[in-house]
């Protein structure tokens, strides 16, 4: 998960948004632009919407990854690694980094030519169990119970969605135990939202996390190895996701 070693400059990241509702796009176009093991993997969804999610979902992804590669969406090809995190299989331009996420309709995407990004984006709907003390850490549980019953939904999702971020950035899944690193659950500006890092996951300057700006009723993060640089989020896209984004579809 090394970030460019060759600059000192900030990092910069394009942060894409898009609606996976089915108004949005024809889904024979999206489908015609995925690869075959993207439609075997779509054929394989049991409930519609869940197909129709994950089509428009990789069709989106193609269409802007093409636009920074100078390709057609068709001839972007992805590789994965051990834990099954998809990454560009060209070897000319393995310094384009991206992650995906999407929940209940609404997707983002995180592009970045200088280092490893991941994205979370969660839609806020109630919680019916303790799901907090299976996931969270003892830092995180502590700073949850302190927080009045108003407060602490919402909290939860920044949590959430802040160590999902940091686990797909760093690539290696759930083989990151949950509790080698806390998160602040603050509502937080700035990127320093990662509070400690186990050495053997690595070191904490080397990463920033940040909250992001999404649509109502969502929580988002985003997690950048930054190597200590600032970092440049570049929202490119949520003034258009109506009509503009239709199009581009
Ligand atoms: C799969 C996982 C990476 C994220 O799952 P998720 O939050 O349900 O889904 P998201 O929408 O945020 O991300 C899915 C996308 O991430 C990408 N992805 C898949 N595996 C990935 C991995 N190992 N690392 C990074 N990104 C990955 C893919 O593009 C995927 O989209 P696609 O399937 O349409 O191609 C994984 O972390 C997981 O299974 N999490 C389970 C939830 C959990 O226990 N979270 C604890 C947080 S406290």
């Amino acid at each position: 998960m090394p970030s460019d070693p060759g600059s000192t400059g900030p990092v910069a990241v394009d942060i894409w948004s898009w609606s996976l509702a089915p108004s949005f796009v024809d889904i024979a176009d999206a489908l015609a632009l995925l690869s075959g093991d993207e439609r075997d993997r779509a054929h394989r969804f049991l409930k519609d919407i869940d197909r129709r999610r994950y089509i428009t979902g990789r069709a989106g992804l193609r269409r802007i990854l093409a636009t920074y590669l100078g390709i057609e969406p068709r001839a972007v090809r992805f590789g994965y690694n051990n834990w099954g995190k998809p990454e560009l299989d060209l070897a000319d331009r393995s310094s384009l980094h991206f992650n995906l996420s999407h929940s209940a309709g609404e997707a983002m995407l995180a592009v970045s030519a200088h280092a490893e990004v991941g994205i979370d984006i969660e839609e806020i709907r109630p919680i019916e169990e303790d799901i907090a003390s299976h996931f969270f850490s003892g830092f995180e549980c502590a700073a949850l119970a302190a927080l009045s019953d108003g407060e602490r939904l919402v909290a939860f999702y920044r949590c959430w969605t802040r160590k999902e971020a940091f686990v797909k950035a760093h690539g290696a899944g759930l083989s990151v135990a949950l509790d080698s690193f806390d998160v602040s659950l603050e509502t937080g500006e700035g990127q320093h939202l990662l509070e400690r890092l186990d050495r053997d996951i690595g070191r904490r300057s080397d990463w920033a996390l940040f909250n992001l700006d999404v649509v109502d009723g969502f929580c988002g993060a985003l997690a950048v190895s930054a190597a200590g640089r600032d970092v440049k989020v570049h929202y490119r896209s949520r003034s258009a996701r109506s009509a503009n984004m239709a199009s581009m579809m």
